[in-house]
């Protein structure tokens, strides 16, 4: 497969692949190592189908569902409404949007977290709503190797609540939000396919392991500020048809703010992470 770099520290545009050709066959095996190697995989001009979109996904693990109905389905990340509008700016559905300008890894709150989000654009605003990356998996490099064996050692606990209440209160009261007790990881998750460590870390967090609620915040802040200089950012501006794949172990992403009076839909599929993607060895023992 041809690839060209995004950025220095991780991502590479993927050329000339059919992605609904890819199977678990023929194609898989090279697009997961691609996958392993440099964190974020972009395909441009692939208009997938629901069906092709989760039969690409399912290729990388069982589809994540968050809801009671097992019906596999995509998750619009979209303010579009059925009768051709948008949601207000105000409204809890756009401010849950607005979180995702957070950064944050997806699914670090759930009682299983994701190993890969597929998110593919369908429709774009005439200006912003870019999605911007970091690879923390070179971000923990860089950090001082004091840092890096203190976080070796370290969990960190996780709720939805904690990155929608930075937003508004209200949306910590939403079933959708609050439904998940907190979720205890390690702070770092090696990659099985290459020993790669990464910083795992997300707006989720609420809780670090020994450290007191204001000391715990600072030094999230202090993480996340030092996995997201400028000059580690890779900003994807969106085309229709554009499809990134991203290893939501080894990168951090948040959303840029558009004029919210436009439609912006994303589809996104996540893939639930499993004891071969390095699972086990993230959940903290119980003491
Ligand atoms: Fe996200």
């Amino acid at each position: 497969m041809k690839t060209t770099p995004l950025h220095p520290d991780f991502g590479v545009e993927v050329h000339d692949l059919d992605l609904d050709a890819v199977t678990a066959e023929d194609g898989y095996a090279e697009l997961r190592h691609l996958f392993d190697t440099h964190s974020l995989l972009l395909f441009r001009n692939q208009p997938l189908s629901d069906a092709q979109h989760l039969r690409l996904a399912r290729l990388f693990g069982p589809i994540e569902n968050r809801t009671d109905d097992p019906t596999e389905r995509l998750s619009p990340v979209s303010n579009a409404t059925e009768d051709g509008g948008v949601t207000a700016a105000d409204a809890l559905h756009t401010l849950n949007l607005i979180a995702n300008q957070l950064w944050h890894t997806d699914s670090t709150f759930l009682p299983v977290p994701a190993l890969a989000n597929l998110l593919q654009a369908r429709v774009v605003s005439s200006s912003g709503g870019e999605t911007e990356f970091v690879s923390t998996r070179a971000g923990f490099k860089r950090l001082p190797e004091e840092t890096r064996e203190r976080l070796r050692h370290t969990g960190f606990r996780h709720d939805y609540k904690t990155s929608r209440g930075e937003i508004a209160k209200e949306l910590t009261r939403m079933a959708i939000i609050s439904k998940w007790p907190e979720q205890h990881w390690r702070a770092v998750w090696p990659n099985p396919a290459n020993g790669e460590e990464a910083l795992y870390i997300a707006s989720h967090v609420c809780a670090v392991d020994g450290m007191e609620q204001a000391e715990a915040k600072a030094w999230v802040k202090q993480l996340t500020a030092a996995m997201t200089p400028p000059e580690a950012v890779y900003t994807h501006a969106w085309e229709p048809g554009d499809l990134i794949i991203w290893d939501e172990r080894a990168t951090m992403h948040r959303g840029r703010p558009w004029p919210y009076d436009e439609e912006r839909t994303l589809v996104s599929v996540c893939v639930t992470a499993r004891d071969v993607d390095g699972l086990a060895k993230m959940r903290v023992a119980p003491t």
